[in-house]
């Protein structure tokens, strides 16, 4: 009898899956968040911060920081508006060296495993789309499926079938989808809501070790985008007057694991009743002057944490580290490898 050997997804396999989902890529950009526009400004941790935490950004006044917002696909010429994961990533510049936290608008993930992110991925490459036949029809309206939109003629080709295929096999990817068919275009970078997803490691003073989820929440709220046809770069456009009239702050909010949730699975909502904890401001004052050098080509990595504020054990967190790295190599980013910035 032949034993079969478990292989994991190298970073290169991981990075390959998820460019095939973006045939119009550009070589020297990210493979997915492409576009993206950065801002700074200082993260005020809260008065109970440093009880949870001895991380450096909990106990510090006020730390400096960098933030990329950017759309979720890996296409160069997304538009603003396009229905699509928004992403957050926060540089804390600390004394000893960076730490980042990254986020995105979805509340959940569509893959526990390694694996399971690749099979998501290649699911995803985009076919050309055919009407429906009636026959394709009357089975949907048999069981009481939507039917399937007809052709979009401006994007011949899309993925969502083959995700959605791929969702009705495997369970751990259908929460994850049905919050991306969900998603709304936000107004504003500054009025949406984005969570780190993955299950982080605080040590307190006390030596007492939490598992927690954050995520950050607007302090202007949440709200959709209302036109019907906005600019293809609203977002940005918006960004900027905006940060000209005053500052965007959001709330870093932090939910801690009770008995029986999962710390390794992004794929898993915890029960609603957790305990939340403010952990700090965080509040942006400028759009960064120097958008290539100090956004464009900056390396953000969700595993890049300190003391006090470290990974857990989930393995999509897990093998993040190496396809950041590899992606930053190729693009000629600056800030990687993780460690490397130290
Ligand atoms: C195994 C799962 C994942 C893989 C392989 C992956 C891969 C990547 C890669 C290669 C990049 C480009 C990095 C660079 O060039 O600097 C990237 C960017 C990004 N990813 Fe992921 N990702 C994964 C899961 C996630 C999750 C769970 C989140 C949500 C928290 C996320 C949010 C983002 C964001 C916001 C960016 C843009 C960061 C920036 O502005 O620099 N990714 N991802």
């Amino acid at each position: 009898m032949s034993v079969q050997r478990r292989v994991e997804p190298t970073s290169k396999d991981l990075y390959d899956a998820l460019l095939s989902d973006y045939p119009d890529h550009e070589s020297g950009t990210r493979p997915v968040h492409a576009v993206g526009i950065g801002a700074s400004g200082y993260f005020v941790p809260s008065d109970v911060a440093r009880s949870f935490s001895v991380a450096e950004q909990f106990g510090t006044a006020r730390t400096p920081v960098t933030v990329r917002f950017s759309n979720g696909s890996g296409s160069p010429v997304e538009r603003d508006d396009a229905l699509d994961v928004r992403g957050f990533a926060v540089k804390f510049h600390l004394s000893q060296g960076d730490a980042d936290l990254i986020m995105i608008t979805l509340p959940v993930f569509f893959a526990s495993s390694p694996e399971e992110f690749v099979g998501f991925a290649k699911a995803g490459v985009p076919k050309p789309v055919k009407k429906e036949s009636w026959w394709g029809r009357l089975v949907d309206q048999l069981e009481l499926r939507a039917p399937s939109p007809p052709p979009d003629p401006n994007n011949p080709e899309s993925g969502a079938a083959g995700v959605l295929q791929y969702a009705n096999r495997h369970v751990s990817a259908r929460p994850g989808t049905v919050a991306a068919l969900m998603l709304v275009t936000p107004t504003s970078y500054a009025r949406a809501t984005y969570h780190a997803l993955h299950t982080f490691k605080l040590t307190g003073p006390d030596d007492a070790v939490r598992y927690a989820r954050f995520s950050w929440e607007p302090v202007s709220g949440v709200r959709p985008e209302q036109a019907k046809k906005p600019a293809p770069d609203y977002l940005q456009t918006e960004l900027r007057e905006r940060l000209s009239r005053g500052p965007i702050t959001y709330v870093l909010r932090m939910v801690i694991a009770g008995q029986g949730d999962a710390l390794d699975d992004p794929t898993q909502l915890w029960d609603t009743t957790r305990q939340r904890v403010v952990m700090g401001e965080l509040v942006l004052t400028n759009t960064v002057v120097d958008q290539r050098e100090d956004c464009e080509r900056l390396s953000f990595n969700p595993t890049r944490v300190v003391a006090g504020f470290e990974c857990s054990d989930d393995p999509i967190l897990a093998a993040r580290r190496g396809a950041y790295e590899y992606s930053c190599q190729l693009r000629g980013g600056s800030g990687c490898p993780v460690g490397g910035d130290r």
